[in-house]
């Protein structure tokens, strides 16, 4: 049968490696077990060619390290694996992102073993994988999941590319617009869920981001509430327009005092523009600062993991050597790191920033508020003249009550951040 490759660089699996043969072995559903605290990775160059692994992998794949070295990636492919899988995992790592996925791995022997891996580009053309082993119940969704999109790869004879997109409608499904989104919280519910399994302990800096995150989603409905609580004000103005010009007295007033109002909210309006925060995701590899934020702090304790496991695991064999590797490992979670305390920042000065923003639109308010009691007064002088008027008056009243009470939500959002997010740990990581 003709393969369609998923690899890019069209290399030569077969060819290439003596151990390439491995992957005809017959399957069986017998799963290889490993412990949840183990960690393990492999370097490959450009082409997914393994250039260095520890030995946890060298355990599980069943593989002699001289086997691993030089072998294509794909010798411990599983063939419930859809190439859509593949093809996103090469397609973010040729844009240079980092790609987190399920994968499900055959041994030697052909038994399975799942991994969550997270596949990061070097910088130098190479890619280092790091795993782990899935605990959460994401695990049972999207291994589904994959079930669903090999069976139509297999009979609607989908190419790699197609089966992806497939795939991604499928994620979208599940609630996540891109492939950033969802891997970034595929790798959130595994880290805490092995954290929970092996009794680790709870990480501040990533307390910090959920804070932030969580709130910027709360501040990013609110101030679209608050928007539309502003469209409806116009509306109601427009109204006040239109019943004043109907009015037998008191018509220049009401017409006067509606414009300056009118002005007022349009000011108001764009003012609000500068607080919509908004975010617009396309593509695959798109996602908010916080969830890339979330996303890079898990890989950076996990590598950091990684290299404690790693010293204390026997020498290397192979081309490369134990301190190259750890340089190597300790280089990308460095860089990882930093991103990630960059994302804290980030979230902490837009909080400032719509914090000013929120004062100056109280502001604002108040003046709009010395309006609106105007048309009150008005109101009541011409309560035999203009009647109705005392309704839209009631309306007004209503959207400032309404208002205020909004402004209050986004100051609880605001202060969430300010308040909640523990900047002395940000200090300490800065240092390091
Ligand atoms: C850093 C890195 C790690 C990889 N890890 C795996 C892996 O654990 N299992 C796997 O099947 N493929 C892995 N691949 C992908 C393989 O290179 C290959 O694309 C995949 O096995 C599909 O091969 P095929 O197109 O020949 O079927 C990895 C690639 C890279 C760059």
């Amino acid at each position: 049968m003709n393969r369609i490759p998923t690899d890019p660089f069209t290399l030569d699996h077969d060819a290439i490696h003596p151990a390439a043969g491995a992957r005809s072995v017959p399957e069986v559903n017998v799963e290889e077990p490993f412990g949840v605290e183990e960690l393990f990775f492999s370097r490959t160059d450009k082409r997914g060619v393994i250039e260095a692994y520890n030995e946890v992998f060298v355990r599980i794949a069943g593989f002699a390290g001289s086997e691993l070295q030089g072998a294509p990636h794909n010798i411990i492919r599983h063939s419930d694996m859809p190439k859509a899988v593949f093809w996103v995992l090469w397609n973010g790592l040729k844009n240079g992102s980092p790609v987190g996925a399920y994968v499900k791995n055959k041994t030697k022997e052909g038994k399975y073993y799942w991994v969550f891996a997270i596949a990061s580009p070097l910088g130098n053309g190479d890619f280092l994988s790091v795993r782990l082993k899935p605990t959460s119940p994401l695990l049972g969704v999207v291994s589904d999941l994959y079930g669903e999109i090999l069976h139509a790869e297999q009979t609607e004879g989908l190419s790699p590319e197609d089966s992806a997109k497939r795939m991604m409608g499928r994620i979208q499904d599940l609630g996540f617009q891109t492939y950033a989104m969802f891997q970034a919280h595929a790798l959130f519910e595994e880290f805490e869920s092995r954290r929970k399994t092996i009794g680790a302990k709870q990480f501040s800096d990533l307390s910090n981001i959920h804070t932030i995150s969580d709130n910027a989603t709360k501040l990013r409905h609110e101030i679209t509430e608050l928007s539309e609580q502003f469209d409806n004000a116009a509306l109601l103005i427009a109204n006040m327009k239109i019943f004043a010009a109907k009015l037998p007295e008191g018509r220049s007033t009401i017409n006067e005092i509606a414009k300056n109002y009118d002005l007022m909210l349009r000011d108001i309006r764009n003012h609000l523009k500068t607080l919509d925060i908004q975010e617009d995701f396309n593509g695959l590899w798109e996602a908010s600062r916080d969830q890339n934020s979330f996303f890079m702090l898990c890989t950076s304790h996990l590598l950091e993991e990684m290299c404690d496991n790693f010293s204390k695991e026997g020498c290397l064999g192979g081309k490369t050597s134990k301190e190259d590797e750890t340089h190597i490992l300790n280089k990308l979670r460095n860089t990882y790191n930093t991103k990630s305390i960059a994302a804290v920042v980030h979230g902490i000065q837009s909080a400032m920033v719509i914090q000013r923003r929120v004062d100056f639109l109280r502001r604002m308010i108040l003046g709009l508020s010395t309006i609106r009691i105007a048309c009150r007064v008005e109101a009541g002088t011409l309560r035999d003249t203009a009647k109705g008027l005392d309704n839209i008056v009631a309306r007004l009243d209503d959207f400032h009550d309404d208002v205020e009470a909004q402004l209050e939500k986004i100051q609880t959002a605001v202060n969430a951040i300010l308040k909640g997010v523990d900047r002395s740990i940000l200090g300490e990581r800065e240092k390091d």
